[in-house]
């Protein structure tokens, strides 16, 4: 998934994104995560640019493997693509490293930020690596907020708090901690829960319940989580969120599951 822009939409091959939009922008073609032959077989000569999600969010939370970003990094240089990866969603910090694709060690060619960025301040950027940082000059391109001092005001205070408050360390502490006790409940409702998939803040539940009971029993219940992919349930808590606040989503989670067993 990659955002209602209309770029965004033709990167996305779901009927429940480009219904209602068509015609999308022709030239993409679709590989699988985490499937290297995929993409081996369509990156040819017409083909610019490779981008994905490093960790997929809407799709459901499926993380990119380091070892198929690697391979899929390798590929890109051999047949001189660009790399880019869409960080959107798990970047900033979500995943307990900065950008979720930086603990494969590969370097890609540019990134796509937003979201946490600003800390719910709307901002949007692309951070491109040094031989294209010229590509784009002053006017190649635009948004009527693009450039917004108070959206970077505000993003340039996020990334302070970020460093200061040592957020990445806390989320890499808090994430095990929590994981475990979400893996509990795997094992506790396997009636309800089939797995738990995620890295840091950015965890989702596969359920064999319908999301949309769970989400709604959640938030009547003061938790929101929302739906992702296909029966999941995605739990992205605040990069601030402390460990008793991760032990209460844990608890509500589990009334929500005894509470659908009864
Ligand atoms: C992975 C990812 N990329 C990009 C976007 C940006 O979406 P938009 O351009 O519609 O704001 C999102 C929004 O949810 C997202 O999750």
């Amino acid at each position: 998934f990659h955002g209602r822009t209309f770029g965004g939409m033709a990167a996305t091959p779901q009927e429940k994104i480009q219904g209602g939009f068509r015609p999308m922008l022709a030239g993409f073609k679709f590989g699988q995560l985490n499937n290297i032959e995929s993409f081996d077989k369509l990156v040819d000569d017409t083909v610019a640019a490779v981008f994905i999600e490093s960790i997929q969010g809407e799709g459901g939370i499926f993380p990119a493997e380091d070892s198929f970003l690697q391979e899929l990094r390798a590929l890109c240089t051999e047949r001189s693509v660009l790399l880019m990866l869409d960080e959107v969603q798990c970047g900033i910090g979500r995943s307990g490293h900065f950008f979720a694709f930086e603990k494969s060690g590969v370097k890609p060619d540019a990134i796509g930020l937003a979201k946490g960025l600003g800390a719910g301040f709307p901002i949007g950027a692309i951070w491109a690596a040094e031989p294209y940082a010229e590509l784009f000059e002053p006017g190649s391109h635009g948004t009527t907020f693009g450039g917004n001092p108070l959206a970077c005001a505000a993003a340039n205070a996020t990334l302070d708090i970020i460093e200061e408050d040592s957020l990445l360390e806390q989320i890499m502490a808090n994430s095990s901690i929590w994981h475990a006790a979400l893996q509990g409940l795997v094992e506790q409702y396997p009636q309800h829960v089939a797995s738990m998939r995620g890295v840091g803040y950015m965890v989702g539940l596969a359920l064999h319940t319908d999301s949309s009971a769970v989400t709604t029993a959640a938030r009547d219940k003061g938790l929101l989580i929302v739906p992702a992919g296909h029966n999941t349930v995605r739990l992205l808590p605040a990069l601030t969120a402390t460990l008793e606040e991760l032990a209460a989503c844990t608890r509500i989670l589990g009334e929500v599951f005894a509470e659908l067993s009864a």
